[in-house]
């Protein structure tokens, strides 16, 4: 190992500790408490066969739900990783991987994950800066390989970039290299920022690069500012005007809606249960990303990995997805679409 990247391992220990504590969190400043649904007092259903089903990157899916990219590349990650595709694979939901680089730069392998999880969607996951390096492609295309990805997710996050101490700073050449790796049609290619938010434009930009989708990773929830702020030793005032910077989850999706109606919109930061998920849903979202709220539940007890418990707590999302269309009286998703919503107690 170089000393580079014993340094990004114990970066990311780092991150899996600090993601943790309730001081880098800004839950609850999504603004999804800004919108509700029409209550429903004659549903006619049987709440038992609402119908959460739908399906990701061709595979079949339990609901519009998949486990957010968070880590990997070291003997922590790899516990965490393990328990996370076996409840993804028991629950049928989709499951995303942290950044591959520093593993594949050490050459560790993690296709045992494909093992565990035959069935669902696994996502893979390159830094946006990384892409934009001489051997970005080359990495991303062993990042698609090791897994069998069925797709790769490229992370934008130049909020955290700037306030980590050891963080890059050039941006330049980002949006090509994304453009590029489209058009290698390795797997498809997603888009994501880490908790800051993606505008209507920057969606735009990335869908005319032809992205298959773009996760807004809104400002709501694991907040990376405050991550890596706790991480500096020296100029930690410079960033703290920055520390609540991004554009809130809700904002991202109501400032898209209905301008990319063929695209997949994907939706995660600082969805906090099921009813949130569904509130991204009903804007556009087509799937409902957590990282955060599931880590947390994982490591709850102690500081080993628990799937049991991360398992009951996919299962209560799951039934409050369920609970919301039934109180909105709609038996599945394409009927909960339909149902009215309200913003600030207004119909939108
Ligand atoms: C411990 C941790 C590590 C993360 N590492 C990555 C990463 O390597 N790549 C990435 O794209 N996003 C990463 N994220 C960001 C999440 O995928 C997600 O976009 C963000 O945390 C917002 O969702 P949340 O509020 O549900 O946590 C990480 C999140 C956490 C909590």
């Amino acid at each position: 190992m170089t000393t580079k990247s014993i340094r990004a391992s114990s970066r990311k220990d780092a991150h899996i500790d600090l993601a943790l504590d309730p001081e880098t969190n800004s839950e609850g400043k999504n603004s999804f408490d800004r919108m509700s649904f029409r209550h429903c007092a004659l549903p006619e259903l049987d709440i038992a066969t609402i119908d959460l089903t739908t399906s990701f990157c061709s595979r079949h899916l339990s609901a519009p739900m998949m486990i957010g990219a968070m880590t990997g590349g070291t003997a922590r990650a790899e516990a965490i990783n393990r328990a996370l595709a076996t409840v993804a694979q028991e629950k049928k939901i989709a499951f995303a991987v942290g950044s591959q680089r520093a593993a594949l730069e050490n050459g560790q392998s993690a296709a045992y994950l494909r093992d565990l999880a035959p069935d669902i969607p696994i996502i893979g996951n390159l830094g946006g800066i990384q892409l934009a390096q001489s051997t970005g492609l080359d990495l991303a295309k062993a990042a698609i390989d090791d897994l069998q990805a069925d797709a790769i997710a490229i992370h934008l996050n130049p909020l955290q970039e700037a306030v980590q101490p050891e963080g890059e700073s050039d941006w330049r050449g980002v949006r090509d290299a994304i453009a590029n790796l489209v058009r290698t049609d390795t797997a498809p290619v997603i888009v994501k920022e880490v908790g800051a938010g993606i505008s209507v434009q920057v969606a735009k930009e990335l869908f005319d690069c032809g992205v298959m989708a773009v996760d807004v990773a809104g400002f709501g929830g694991t907040n990376w500012a405050r991550i890596e702020a706790a991480r500096r030793r020296y100029d930690t005032n410079l960033f703290i005007p920055f520390l609540d910077w991004g554009i809130p989850t809700l904002e991202c999706l109501l400032s898209m809606r209905g301008s990319f109606p063929d695209q997949h919109i994907i939706a995660s930061g600082g969805v906090r249960h099921g009813l949130d998920a569904m509130r991204a849903f009903w804007l556009g979202a087509e799937t409902i990303s957590l990282a955060g709220p599931l880590l947390a539940q994982l490591l709850r007890h102690n500081k080993t990995p628990s799937p049991d418990s991360l398992s009951g707590l996919v299962d209560q999302l799951q039934r409050q997805m369920a609970l919301t269309l039934f109180l909105t009286g709609a038996p599945d998703l394409a009927a909960f679409r339909r149902k009215e919503a309200l913003i600030d107690n207004k119909l939108i």
